[in-house]
């Protein structure tokens, strides 16, 4: 997927400017930068949820623009930043409901594999049968990740998937985006806080200031203390760990 120039203005504000990256098929990219930066906005704009003002995305050869919406949504999956779905669902039929795009309606043995493994990945098997308003927070977040996943589609976007996680479970969410890519070949787009989880477990890097790009690359390149201290405005100390390049910020 190549982005070119990617523009949004909300009234006089240009909350995304010009904005321009690519990432290749089978790799995980983060975004991060400070809150109001335009991350989700960019997300939006790459999952045609949010209308552009301007540039391209290329997205499997085409114009992003010229995809129908179901063939783009059995392609693409997008877990947005304000998920909060009120339905008197089970976090099993939450699950399910990611593979109406392909089941015409009446779920099949597939669409119910795909929920089971999608289920079995974020470790909700126990609380399979209870209610998605009757779960904690994280518990709703790793609910909702499982419906993306579920999706089986080539390319995940998740907004600021370990929301609401603890460690244990932040940490499996970001090793099974690891063998989605690794394992299936899916490509991963992520929007992380926790610079350490975009570190360790990324391929690129996307960080944007003030809806602009202000570094672009490996995690290597974007992850030293220069860049973070300008990006976040705090001090930032670097170490390597099993070598990675992970952050202490002061
Ligand atoms: N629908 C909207 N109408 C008006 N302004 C908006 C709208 N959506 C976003 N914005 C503005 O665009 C800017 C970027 O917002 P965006 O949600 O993309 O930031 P973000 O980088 O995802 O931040 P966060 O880390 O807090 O999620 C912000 O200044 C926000 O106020
Ligand atoms: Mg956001």
């Amino acid at each position: 997927m190549l982005i070119q120039q990617l523009t949004k203005h909300y009234g006089t504000k240009r909350v995304v400017d010009e904005v321009s990256f690519e990432i290749p098929k089978g790799k995980v990219l983060s975004l991060i930068g400070p809150n109001g930066a335009g991350k989700s906005t960019v997300m939006g704009m790459i999952s045609r949820l949010v209308a552009k003002d301007a540039g391209l995305v290329h997205f499997e050869g085409k114009d992003l623009a010229q995809w129908n919406s179901r063939d783009l949504s059995k392609r693409l999956a997008i877990l947005t930043q304000s998920n909060n779905i009120q339905m008197k669902l089970t976090v099993r039929e939450l699950v399910s409901f990611g593979r109406f795009p392909y089941s015409q309606g009446r779920l099949q043995e597939e669409d119910r594999q795909k929920a089971d493994e999608a289920l079995a990945y974020m470790e909700l098997e126990a609380i399979a049968d209870q209610f998605i308003d009757e779960l904690s927070g994280g518990q709703r977040q790793r609910a909702m990740i499982a419906m993306v996943i579920a999706q089986d589609t080539d390319y995940i976007l998740l907004d600021e998937p370990t929301n609401n996680l603890d460690i244990y479970h932040a940490s499996n969410m970001m090793k099974i985006v690891r063998r989605l890519c690794d394992e299936l070949g899916k490509t991963v787009i992520l929007v992380l806080h926790e610079i350490n989880y975009a570190a360790f477990y990324s391929d690129y890097i996307c960080a944007f200031v003030n809806g602009r790009v202000a570094q672009f690359g490996t995690v290597e390149d974007v992850i030293t203390k220069e860049n973070l201290s300008a990006i976040y405005g705090v001090d930032f100390e670097i170490q390597q760990v099993a070598g990675r390049p992970l952050s202490i910020y002061y």
